[in-house]
């Protein structure tokens, strides 16, 4: 061997060893500040904390199977349809700093390296509130069992039609808020016309009815706040009614759920509107792997699409947005190919997308009701659609963005007699 080669050699070896392990203070860090810190510390969903090395050190294995199988950080759409303004996907690069730290031995480095901690904002995210309303009762949850869907009343005594530009649910009990849907219930509308403010109610028959999706909450899913210009309009004499989906944690306690609304401070140019593309006729039966449940909906004038929110329950298994357009051309929006239940996630297109008069929303769900579904309540039983966790619901949520001053019934489909807006 010549001396040239033992020099290449020698370099070789010095490259292969320029890549040195991953630290946590230099390189682990900075990407659990980016993507997962916002969940996993004190207080908020995720059930452990990753700010400090000692915090996260137990959990490196785990970790990096997570971040490998990508089920963290949660985000379902399958990469190759649409982009999204709020995709959470860390980058391959990412992952494999993460994988490399864990597969050298998950070491500290020095805490020199460390980037500033994050400051985070406790109380609302969406600035203080113009106006906070409150369950007028606590709800208790028992210690164990399963909990129904409740429905509560809060009224918003608004006195005049309000332009709302963010809005944030604010659980009383995180421990045991598993999510929360605030509907907007229009004046003179029938649903659960009875029901007291703060008091559980089980809707009549004659008192069902829907209203509009105001803002969501489930763990790590960010308040509703839209751009400068967009709101939604919330009328005088509206009030809230609140989903709320408790879960027993072997600890009864109690909640008392609240939601801020933030007022539109500039002039308001696009309202925001939430429809939906539902089906409610559907019935699986027992046992079936892979249900298909269709719905669409047609613009009876033109729109621009802001966000695509599949909504199922616990035996929802996949579900598709694809856009028809009069043309005859069509495209995917959205592929969810493994919906999970536990995350009520909103992918905001990176455009709005264009829907001219006469385009078509369509949706294509399914549903897992065999006894390979590890969520599924029961695969014995035959399936309707339902309030309630152990029946199901077929909803593609999506927001509109309308010029503020025309006519919402305008983008409504106009064939059908009684077109719905977004019930729940
Ligand atoms: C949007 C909130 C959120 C974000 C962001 C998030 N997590 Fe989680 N994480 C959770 C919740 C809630 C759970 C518990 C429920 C579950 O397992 O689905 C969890 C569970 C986990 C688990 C337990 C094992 C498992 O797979 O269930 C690991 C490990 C984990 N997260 C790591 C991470 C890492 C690493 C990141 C960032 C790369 C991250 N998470 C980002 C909310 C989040």
């Amino acid at each position: 061997m010549t001396f040239r080669t033992l020099a290449i050699l020698a370099g070789a070896c010095v490259a292969a060893k320029a890549a040195p392990t991953p630290t946590f203070s230099k390189d682990v860090a900075p990407l659990l500040q980016q993507h997962c810190q916002a969940c996993h510390r004190p207080g908020e969903a995720a059930p452990f904390s990753l700010l400090s090395y000692q915090e996260a050190r137990p959990w490196a294995s785990s970790i990096q199977e997570a971040v490998q199988l990508r089920k963290m950080p949660p985000w379902f759409a399958d990469p190759h349809y649409g982009k999204f303004a709020n995709d959470r996907r860390m980058t391959e690069k990412e992952i494999e700093t993460i994988v490399s730290w864990v597969k050298g031995g998950a070491p500290e480095g020095n805490p020199k390296d460390l980037p500033k901690p994050l400051g985070f904002v406790d109380g609302w995210n969406i600035g203080k509130p113009d106006l906070t309303v409150t369950m007028a009762q606590k709800f208790e949850v028992p210690a164990s069992g399963t909990v129904d869907y409740q429905y509560v009343l809060v009224p918003l005594n608004l006195t005049e039609d309000k332009w709302v530009q963010a809005a944030e649910v604010r659980p009383g009990n995180r421990a045991l808020v598993h999510h929360v849907i605030a509907y907007v219930r229009e004046p003179g509308s029938n649903w659960m016309k009875s029901a007291q403010p703060g008091i559980p109610y089980k809707p009549k028959p004659g008192e069902g009815g829907n209203g509009e999706h105001l803002v969501g909450y489930a763990p790590g899913v960010p308040p509703n706040a839209l751009e400068d210009g967009q709101a939604k309009l919330v009328k005088a004499g509206s009030d809230l009614i609140l989903q709320l989906h408790y879960t027993a944690n072997g600890k009864a306690g109690s909640d008392q759920t609240s939601i801020g609304l933030r007022y539109s401070r500039v002039p308001v140019k696009e309202r925001i509107y939430t429809l939906a593309a539902q089906n409610n006729r559907f019935v699986i039966p027992p046992g079936d792997a892979n249900f298909e449940v269709k719905a669409s909906f047609e613009f009876g004038d033109e729109a621009r699409v802001t966000a695509l929110i599949p909504h199922m329950h616990l035996r929802g298994k996949d579900f598709l947005f694809k856009a028809t357009y009069p043309t005859g051309e069509s495209e995917v929006l959205l592929s969810v190919p493994h919906y999970d239940f536990s995350w009520q996630l909103s992918y905001d297109p990176v455009k709005p997308i264009l829907m001219p008069k006469g385009a078509k929303i369509e949706c294509v769900a399914h549903f897992d009701n065999s006894p390979n579904n590890p969520a599924n309540p029961d695969a014995t039983k035959e399936v309707r659609y339902g309030d309630q966790s152990w029946e199901e619901m077929m909803f593609g949520f999506f927001n509109v963005a309308i010029d503020a001053n025309k006519d919402l019934r305008s983008i409504l489909p106009q064939r059908r007699p009684a077109a719905k807006p977004a019930a729940h």
